[in-house]
């Protein structure tokens, strides 16, 4: 069985513990600042961030990220890449995944979501549970759509975007780079980058 490492120890990174183990790898443990032994549902913590190169040798290959920070979570899968990890896709064998979906290196999709025709998940994305992403779709690098959120088909979605849990987007919107939708918005209009909207019809309320 292959051994994966996975980076981060809290809400997210249990999440992605038992996802790694539904797809197959052995998780060896978490890396987390905080190193204080204890389980992530039964992964213990072994040790900070910068045990990952002495991991490496032991021939851990793979590597997934439980950092739920979109800008955070980019940084380090591009650093663990650098080291000569590979941040493998990991799809929950029980989300619905057309054949011409794709999901790029370091992505995840949780039990329940739906990936449909043509859509592609960049680079160190979540599709989070029960969430779905229509045909067409193009999701940057380190997009989260949030659980339960529905994203219909053609949208655009910049990199590093938060997609707030059970919002909507409606067709052939963009979601720009860094922007947040808030919990519940419904988009029916494009987003400005790094703009933070929220409420039906989603509205800016700030901008980072
Ligand atoms: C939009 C969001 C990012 C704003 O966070 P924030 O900047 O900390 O905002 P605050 O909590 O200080 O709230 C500021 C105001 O915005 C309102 N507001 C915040 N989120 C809102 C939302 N989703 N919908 C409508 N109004 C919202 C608050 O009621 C408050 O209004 P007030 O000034 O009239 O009292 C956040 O509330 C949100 O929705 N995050 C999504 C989180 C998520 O889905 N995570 C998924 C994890 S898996």
């Amino acid at each position: 069985m292959p051994r994966l490492v996975v980076i981060g120890a809290g809400g997210h990174a249990k999440v992605v513990v038992e996802l790694a183990r539904s797809c197959g790898f052995e998780v060896v443990g978490c890396l987390d600042a905080d190193d204080t032994p204890r389980l992530v549902v039964g992964a213990p913590v072994i040790g900070k961030d910068d045990m990952a190169a002495s991991l490496l040798s032991d021939g851990v290959r793979f590597a997934a990220l439980g950092i739920g920070r979109n800008r955070v979570r980019e940084r380090i899968s591009v650093e663990l890449e650098a080291l000569g990890f590979t941040l493998p896709a990991l799809i929950s064998p029980k989300a619905v995944v057309s054949p011409s979906a794709e999901v790029e290196r370091g992505a995840i999709v949780m039990p329940c979501a739906v990936l449909n025709a043509e859509c592609r998940i960049g680079p160190f994305g979540i599709v989070n549970t029960s969430a779905s992403v229509d045909h067409d779709c193009r999701l940057g690098i380190a997009v989260h759509v949030a659980p339960g959120s529905r994203i219909a088909g053609s949208v655009f979605i910049g990199d590093r975007a938060m997609i707030g849990v059970g919002s909507a987007v409606a067709p052939g919107v963009t979601i720009g780079a860094d922007a947040t939708l808030g919990a519940g918005a419904t988009a029916i209009h494009d987003i400005p980058s790094n703009t933070i909207a929220v409420g039906t019809p989603a509205r800016a309320r700030a901008t980072r």
